[in-house]
């Protein structure tokens, strides 16, 4: 007959392999152990089995840890027979989810898994596609990540990156954004628990870009747009209370390419921390460039497009823009 204590102890056995005293003694819970070495310059990693019980075979293959491991190709056997017990297996990309698998070749064995790439998260965020015909921006996670995926402006002084309102995304699938903006200064945003990432797809030159630039005569500000495609704008006049948070202070207008909007500002407005901002409206998501330290010209003519080597003028002053 079998009393309690029995029964509890055999269910323990079978639930708990990590128990040493009890995994001896059940093949399955074998797992027997691997280590590894990673050539990064060559993409191998070898793996050397060093204990493998009772001479039998050992499998190791590489697959990509989803909800299970999917596998990725890679996959040998090791002889329990050979005493050199040490093979190479190649992967392509340093995935974080890339993990060795290596297990006993005898039913149910366990799986052991080693992920010699779990830090390297930030390959991830490298997989951006842009779409022109869709004007499209898309992000697909290549291994399963919590991430929260924004929208946002480079800022010139900081280098922080500014949310654009309404484009956060908290998803483990893929993330797209219609009607973006190809702007050198609208990048894309991830956060996950170990920090924050910013990608800049369109920094490099490669797509069509725009400008806004004012010119100031007396007490008006004469605000031009150019762009390399058709393109909407809209102009706000806002006051900067903080560095990241301009208000408008409710003077807005529309402005076609090629035509330009004039703003007249009042000696106030001049002297404060007033800023002229502008973005596409002709797209769901444009960055806002912002043109501060406005000096008008109520002592003579200013011109700024945010270069003054380019001015225009003798009498051009120091000029802030983030554009
Ligand atoms: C990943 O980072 C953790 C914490 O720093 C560390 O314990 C672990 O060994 C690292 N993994 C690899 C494969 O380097
Ligand atoms: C801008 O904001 C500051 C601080 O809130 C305020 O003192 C100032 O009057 C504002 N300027 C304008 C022109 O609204």
């Amino acid at each position: 007959c079998i009393n309690k204590a029995t029964l509890k102890e055999t269910r323990f056995y079978f639930a708990d392999c990590r128990n040493s005293d009890v995994g001896k003694y059940i093949p399955a819970c074998s797992a027997g152990k691997f280590d590894y070495n990673v050539d990064r310059a060559k993409k191998i990693i070898s793996v050397n089995v060093s204990n493998s019980l009772r001479d039998q075979d050992y499998y190791v293959r590489l697959c990509h840890k989803w909800f299970t491991c999917e596998d990725v190709g890679a996959f040998a056997v090791i002889k329990g027979k050979e005493s050199f017990k040490s093979v190479s297996l190649k992967y392509s990309q340093p995935l974080p989810c890339l993990c060795i698998e290596g297990w006993l070749a005898i039913p149910d064995a366990r799986r052991i898994q080693l992920c010699p790439f779990e830090n390297d998260t930030k390959v991830l965020w490298d997989n951006i596609v842009y779409s022109p015909a869709t004007q499209t921006i898309a992000w697909e996670p290549a291994c399963p990540v919590l991430v929260m995926v924004n929208l946002c402006r480079l800022m010139k002084s900081n280098d922080h990156c500014e949310d654009i309102p309404n484009s956060s995304k908290n998803s483990p699938e893929k993330v797209k954004y219609s009607r973006v903006d190809t702007h050198p200064r609208l990048c894309m945003k991830f956060t996950t628990k170990q920090g924050s990432w910013v990608k800049c797809p369109f920094a490099h030159g490669e797509f069509p870009a725009w400008k806004m630039r004012t010119a100031a005569a007396a007490e008006r500000i004469q605000v031009f747009f150019t762009s390399q495609t058709k393109a909407q704008f809209s102009v706000l006049v806002c006051n900067r209370t903080q560095l990241a948070s301009c208000e408008s202070v409710g003077i807005h207008h529309s402005v076609s390419l090629g035509d330009s909007v004039s703003i007249t500002m009042s000696q106030e407005m001049c002297e404060s921390t007033i800023c002229i901002q502008g973005w596409r409206t002709d797209v769901d998501y444009s960055v806002p460039l912002q043109i501060c330290d406005i000096h008008c010209g109520f002592r003579g003519q200013t011109y700024s497009d945010g270069n003054p080597a380019k001015a225009m003028t003798h009498r051009v002053k120091s000029v802030h823009s983030l554009h």
